[in-house]
C-alpha cells in the first residue's frame, strides 16, 4: 500500500495536512505564478473585514532574530470586492478553501460568516479573534474565554460551513479559550496567531514600526506554538490546526506528534514561495523512512522523554 497523507478536519477531506496561513498567501491567485496551489491540502485567505482596509502606514514589517514583526493592520479588499474580484478564482480550486474573517463587533463577524459561508466554493471559515494589530475587535475577543465564546456561538449560528476560531498566544491560558470556543460550537481551532512584540531604532530613538507594536512570527515562535498546540490538543476533542514558525517537513512532524491534525505555513513562504511543496516532500520522506503508511499514525504520538 502506498503512503497516505490524507487527513480530515471538521469533515473536510484534505489531500495532505499542509495549508497556507492567513495573510501570507493573499487570496491564492498571487501564488499561481510559483506553483499549482491545488497541491496544497488547503489555503486560507487574508482576513476579510466588512469594509476595505488600507492598514497601517509604513514601516509595517521589521526583521528580527529568526523571525519578523508585522503591523499590517488587516489590509484587505473588504467583503464586496472579495466576492466580486477574489472569489471566482477560489471557486475553481480543488484544494480546500478556508476564508478568514475579522471584525470589530459581534455583528461584523456574524454578517461576514452568514454571507461568506453561503458562497459556493467556500469550505470553511477561520475566525480571526487574535489579530494583535488593530485597535478594536481582534484580540479583544480572543483574549477572554467568555468573549471568544460569544463571538463563536454567534458565528456558528450564522455559518453554513465549519467554523474554525484562530486563537491568540497573547493570553494567560490558551487552553481556557480553546475549551470555551469548543463549548460554543467551534468545529476545529487553529493556533497560534502572532505574538505581540516591538523593536526600537536606537539611532533615531524611534519605534521601528509606525504602529509601535507588531506581531512576531517565523521560526522564533515555533517552540511557543508547539507547546500551545500540545496543551490545546490534549484538552479539547475538536481537531487542532498548528501554525507558527513551520518551514520544514520535520517541523510539521513535530506539530503532528504534538496533536495537530494539519498545519499552516505563513512567514516561511515570503522567502520561499514554494516552501509548501518542499515541506510535503520532506514529510513524505520522513514517514517512508520511519515505516509509516499513513500520516494519521503520527498525530498525537509524542511520549514523555
Ligand atoms: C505579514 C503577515 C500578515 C498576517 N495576516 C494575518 C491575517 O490577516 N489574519 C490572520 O488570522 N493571521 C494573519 N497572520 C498570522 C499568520 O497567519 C500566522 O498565524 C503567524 O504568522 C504564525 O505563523 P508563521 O510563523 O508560519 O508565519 C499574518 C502573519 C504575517 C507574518
Amino acid at each position: 500500500m502506498g503512503l497516505s497523507l490524507q487527513t480530515e478536519i471538521a469533515g473536510l477531506k484534505l489531500k495532505n495536512p499542509i495549508l497556507s496561513a492567513s495573510g501570507c498567501f493573499g487570496y491564492g491567485e498571487e501564488a499561481t505564478e510559483f506553483f499549482d496551489i491545488n497541491q496544497l491540502g488547503g489555503m486560507v485567505t487574508k482576513s476579510i473585514t466588512p469594509l476595505p482596509r488600507t492598514g497601517h502606514p509604513p514601516p509595517k514589517v521589521v526583521e528580527t532574530a529568526s523571525g519578523m514583526l508585522n503591523a499590517i493592520g488587516l489590509t484587505n479588499v473588504g467583503l464586496d470586492r472579495f466576492i466580486m474580484e477574489k472569489l471566482p478564482f477560489l471557486q475553481k480550486l480543488s484544494c480546500t478553501v478556508i476564508v478568514n474573517i475579522a471584525g470589530s463587533t459581534v455583528n461584523d463577524y456574524t454578517m461576514l460568516a452568514g454571507k461568506i459561508s453561503s458562497l459556493e466554493g467556500v469550505d470553511a471559515i477561520e475566525v480571526n479573534i487574535s489579530c494583535p494589530n488593530v485597535d478594536s475587535g481582534g484580540l479583544e475577543f480572543g483574549a477572554s474565554p467568555a468573549e471568544a465564546a460569544k463571538v463563536i456561538r454567534a458565528v456558528k449560528k450564522a455559518s453554513r460551513v465549519p467554523v474554525i476560531p484562530k486563537l491568540s498566544p497573547n493570553v494567560t491560558d490558551i487552553v481556557a479559550v480553546a475549551k470555551a470556543v469548543e463549548d460554543a460550537g467551534a468545529d476545529a481551532v487553529s493556533l497560534i496567531n502572532t505574538l505581540v512584540g516591538t523593536a526600537i531604532d536606537i539611532q533615531t530613538t524611534r519605534f521601528k514600526l509606525s504602529n509601535r507594536f507588531g506581531g512576531l512570527s517565523g521560526p522564533a515562535v515555533k517552540p511557543v506554538a508547539l507547546a500551545m498546540v500540545y496543551k490545546v490538543a490534549s484538552a479539547v476533542k475538536i481537531p487542532v490546526i498548528g501554525v507558527g514558525g513551520i518551514s520544514s517537513g520535520d517541523d510539521v512532524v513535530e506539530f503532528l506528534m504534538a496533536g495537530a491534525k494539519a498545519v499552516q505555513i505563513g512567514t516561511a513562504c515570503f522567502a520561499e514561495p514554494t516552501v509548501f511543496l518542499r515541506v510535503i516532500d520532506e514529510l513524505s520522506t520522513y514517514l517512508k523512512k520511519n515505516n509509516y503508511q499513513n500520516v494519521n499514525d503520527i498525530i498525537g504520538a509524542v511520549k514523555d522523554g
